[in-house]
């Protein structure tokens, strides 16, 4: 599959981001080993901290079933109702330090700032320096 089919099912997803606290909605499209694709949104909840990001919902969902190796990754953020993104997007620190536990570093992450444009970053140059509990070859 090429970047720009896996952009296209980021942005598609983003419209179910539930999000009406921060008005800001997040898709994410991750392309695994096998050629199958999960996605995930934002959730959030009244109870901010219990939120759960785009990029956590879409590996969760792809580890529980089954899944452990990985392609690429894209994701969109932009407020709900926008067009376009403040930025190219890049994932919050807590989602990469998840991606980290599967993800090698040239996984390429393709980052919207629209529905139509997007750059891609491969993940080791996102999240050098990740935590881990032992050394990693
Ligand atoms: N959010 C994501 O879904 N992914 C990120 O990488 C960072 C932030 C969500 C959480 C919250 O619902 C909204 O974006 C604003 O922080």
């Amino acid at each position: 599959m090429d970047h720009a089919a896996l952009a296209a099912r980021a942005a598609a997803v983003r419209h179910n981001a539930y999000a009406p606290y921060s008005g800001f909605a997040v898709g994410a499209a991750l392309l695994c080993a096998d050629g199958e694709i999960f996605t995930g949104v934002n959730v959030e909840n009244s109870s901010y901290g219990l939120t759960v990001c785009a990029e956590r919902n879409a590996l969760f969902a792809a580890v529980g079933a089954g899944r452990r190796e990985f392609a690429a990754l894209a994701v969109y953020a932009a407020p709900i109702g926008a067009d376009e993104g403040p930025d190219y997007t890049r994932p919050c620190g807590a989602c990469l330090q998840a991606f980290s536990e599967f993800c090698a570093p040239d996984m390429p992450v393709i980052r919207l700032r629209s529905e139509t444009e997007f750059t891609v970053t491969p993940f080791g140059e996102l999240f050098p320096y990740g935590f881990t509990l032992s050394e990693k070859e």
